[in-house]
């Protein structure tokens, strides 16, 4: 069974910002084909390759002197490479998108386009690296407003057919956070009818948690966001063996992790990636507000005001706020963890949402940095990279909906298949079958967005 391991090594993107930044300056240095240049070129690549086998994207964005690598900020120290990132950053270029299957000599177009290329052209530069042959890396820029050329509009709140339990508890969720943002005071019964109905009815339900642990196309606001983050809680405090007692606890814990947010401006939270250092201040003052906000309120559970402190801490000390060198509470880590899956499946305003099984390996690459790597384990464990309802596209180029997963063999599910207009079922597959030489006849490769008026849930009912 294939899982992504603690073990996968990690890419350090100031790395591969380093080479572009040091490969750009050599191509102006040297001419064509120098060893020199070849030499950093066979470097950059072997960087980015070992990366891209484990992932079909590799993304980092520098934002306001701050790296993030996949949608997530990369906690190592930026401030010794302040002079390359500001070089990169002179450049106009804030993001490095470099896609599975690029070609060494599109690295190197990258970076004599860097050093030559005529950047305030009008032309985009999407057009003027196809023009130099380069299709598999894609360069970015902040522009006012921190909006960006990708930048897209999502629905605000997730659409289509939702299960009925999910649907109620994101209303009351809604509900909630607006009196709190309007300056009433947290209900802590409300509260506790939240977790009963999370916990009683949508745990319970394949399609909720398919829902929760597919990608999300809409703009993940605070209150779907923290819903989705108490199911995941959930999901990893079951295989934590935690009790019923503990398991209320930890969902109403993560279900006001972030209710700080309902303190902060509509427009800041709402783009959490592209914010300059007032702002990013600001949205991390959630975790001091909400704290502040949750210990007044009786009747909530004890741990509940220390979760929202502590969720951004890192399992080394890292993270906001600064609490020295205290090692967040394991609930605290569980939450943390449910919740960078979280973020990462969302849309954002400037990002597509990252489907799971990339997200997994992301949370690998963070797990004894940032996270517990046990508590990744057991998310990985306690997930399958493609949920009930997931339309996903085999190998053998079948297209279909996954209807049954198998929890020994989470890369291999039973897909009901649909036709070119998605209709169906027109058949069914069980990924796991392997050929007379013991290899898989297919596997399954990527997660596809559905289409606009494809009904997952009618067609999960027909297949079944
Ligand atoms: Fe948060
Ligand atoms: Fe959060």
């Amino acid at each position: 069974m294939t899982r992504p391991a603690a073990s996968v090594p990690p890419l350090d993107p100031l790395a591969v910002l380093k080479a572009f930044a040091s490969l750009r300056r050599l191509t102006g240095a040297y001419p064509a084909g120098h060893p020199t240049i070849a030499q950093k070129l066979n470097e950059l690549d072997d960087t980015v390759g070992s990366h891209l086998r484990l992932a079909p994207e590799l993304r980092i964005d520098v934002i306001h002197g701050t790296v993030y690598m996949d949608g997530v900020l990369f906690s190592r120290d930026t401030q010794a490479h302040g002079p390359m990132l500001r070089e990169l950053s002179d450049l106009g270029v804030d993001s490095i998108y470099i896609r599975e299957g690029v070609r060494p000599e599109e690295l190197l177009a990258v970076a004599e386009f860097l050093w030559r290329g005529d950047r305030s052209s009008t032309t985009s530069l999407a057009a003027q690296l196809a023009a130099r042959h380069v299709h598999r890396v894609s360069l970015g820029r902040l522009v006012p407003l921190d909006t960006r050329w990708r930048a897209q509009r999502w629905p605000d709140a997730p659409t289509g057919p939702l299960d009925p339990d999910y649907a109620e508890s994101l209303a009351k969720t809604q509900e909630t956070f607006e009196h709190v943002a309007a300056g009433r005071r947290l209900d802590p019964v409300t509260v506790r009818d939240l977790v009963r109905l999370l916990i009683c009815k949508v745990a319970r339900s394949h399609a909720a948690l398919g829902q929760i642990l597919a990608v999300k196309q809409y703009e993940n606001l605070t209150y779907c966001h923290s819903v989705n983050v108490a199911m995941l809680s959930l999901l990893i405090g079951r295989q934590a063996g935690f009790d019923e007692s503990a398991m209320s606890a930890l969902v109403e814990a993560a279900l006001l992790h972030d209710i700080g947010k309902t303190r902060i401006p509509l427009d800041i939270v709402k783009k959490p990636g592209a914010l300059d250092r007032q702002e990013r201040r600001l949205i991390e003052a959630h975790a001091v507000l909400g704290a502040g906000l949750l210990v007044q309120i009786d009747g909530l559970r004890p741990l509940t005001p220390t979760v929202a402190l502590e969720h951004h801490r890192g399992v080394r000390g890292t993270g906001y706020p600064d609490l020295g060198d205290a090692v967040p509470h394991l609930m605290s880590q569980i939450v943390s963890v449910a919740d960078i899956y979280e973020a990462m499946t969302g849309a954002r305003s400037y990002q597509n949402p990252t489907p799971p099984e990339h997200a997994c390996l992301v949370l690998a690459r963070l797990a004894g940095e940032k996270l517990s790597t046990a508590l990744v384990k057991a998310f990985v464990n306690a997930i399958t990279f493609f949920p009930i309802g997931s339309l996903v596209r085999t190998s053998s180029e079948e297209v279909g909906v996954v209807v049954e997963t198998n929890p020994s063999n989470p890369l291999h599910p039973v897909v009901a298949l649909v036709d070119g207009r998605f209709c169906g079922p027109v058949g069914r597959v069980d990924t796991s079958t392997r050929d007379s030489s013991g290899a898989y006849c297919r596997h399954v490769l990527e997660t596809l967005t559905p289409p606009e008026g494809f009904d997952v849930r009618a067609f999960l009912a027909s297949a079944a």
